[in-house]
């Protein structure tokens, strides 16, 4: 008895000082775990001059600033990382943590956010950020979250141009030439209506596509169309602003709510932030990258007339009836009279 119980006494004393090792151990590794910052990886396609480049390089310097040696992110713009089309998957599967990505290329996962590819419906950036502060654009947010797409923000990009090799001042000067559009079937509809033949492809492989002839043509904003060096391979851009590049600036869910409370609603607080910021200054950037684009000589920016204007609008007007079932005819309509002057 006495020697088991000494036995077990002894044993015990082993096996309290094994558990002890594996406390310290796991005590240890988890004071570790738990000290060591959460890193948010965030990769986006494009340069960091962009407007969201430089959100986003806001962003990572304010969690820097305010969060410092809980949170790090990692911010890699340029495509370096992967492509957006990637980053989707990234994101649902954890290998990443926030994407800014545009609204056209959610065409994968949902048909929620067509609306911001119809040609023509947004005139300008104040009036799709009326619409995005809209109920409908805030229940966008939590429109995907099944894939594993949490959305916090928008942030704008601009309006888009036409670039290609020869001046299209009409639809008609469209034909016939192959488009680099994004993955958007609305972009699709929008480059048949003009009898142009849409080829989706990433951003990272446009550049190459418009210098071999692999494509003709592309739509873009100026902040792009400048900073993807566009202009260098194409000898006219035309300014139709006749649609929105903006993006969806989003989370996975699953490790969003993993975050204790003060982290996360910290990183939201930044993310508001940062969104009136970028959105502010989005037009000027566009602005910069015009005029740069003109004082490169490289390419000619044709300006329309009101009327030459109007024809590109008729042209494509019926691409909002084709999707009009998708998204809905009463929310189209809600959208154009955000765009309407005030009676
Ligand atoms: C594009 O592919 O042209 C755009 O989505 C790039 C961007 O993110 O602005």
């Amino acid at each position: 008895m006495i020697t088991r119980s000494r036995n077990s006494f002894a044993i015990s004393k082993v096996g309290g000082a094994v558990l002890l090792c594996v406390l310290t151990l796991f005590l240890g590794c988890s004071k570790e775990t738990t000290d060591a910052p959460i890193l948010i990886k965030f990769p986006h396609v494009t340069a960091p001059a962009t407007p969201k480049g430089q959100a986003a390089e806001r962003f990572r310097q304010l969690v820097e600033k305010r969060l410092a040696g809980r949170v790090t992110v990692e911010v890699y713009p340029s495509g370096q990382l992967m492509s957006d089309d990637d980053s989707l998957d990234a994101l649902a599967f954890g290998e990443v943590q926030m994407i800014a990505i545009s609204l056209s290329k959610l065409d994968r996962l949902t048909h929620k956010f067509q609306i911001f590819d119809l040609p023509f419906l947004f005139p300008d950036l104040q009036t799709v950020e009326k619409f995005q502060a809209s109920d409908y654009g805030k229940e966008l947010f939590n429109s995907i979250v099944d894939r594993k797409l949490l959305g916090l923000s928008f942030w704008h990009n601009g309006m888009k141009q036409f670039g290609g090799p020869v001046p299209m001042r009409s639809p008609q000067d469209a034909a016939g030439l192959k488009f680099r559009i994004m993955e958007s079937d609305v972009l699709q509809a929008q480059i048949l209506q003009i009898d142009g033949n849409p080829q989706k492809m990433a951003l990272g492989e446009v550049y190459q596509a418009l210098q071999t002839g692999a494509v003709d043509a592309q739509e873009n904003t100026w902040s792009n169309t400048y900073s993807s060096k566009f202009y260098e391979v194409q000898d006219y851009i035309t300014e139709t602003n006749h649609g929105y590049i903006g993006y969806l600036v989003a989370v996975n869910p699953d490790f969003w709510n993993s975050l204790p409370d003060d982290i996360r609603s910290e990183l939201d607080a930044i993310v508001k932030e940062v969104s009136v910021w970028a959105n502010e200054q989005a037009a000027s950037i566009n602005l910069a990258g015009k005029e740069k684009i003109i004082a490169s000589g490289q390419s000619e920016v044709i300006e329309l007339t009101a009327e030459e204007r109007a024809g590109w609008q008729q042209a494509m007007r019926p691409v909002w009836e084709k999707f009009s079932d998708n998204i809905g005819a009463d929310l189209i309509n809600a959208a154009e009279a955000y765009g309407k002057p005030a009676e």
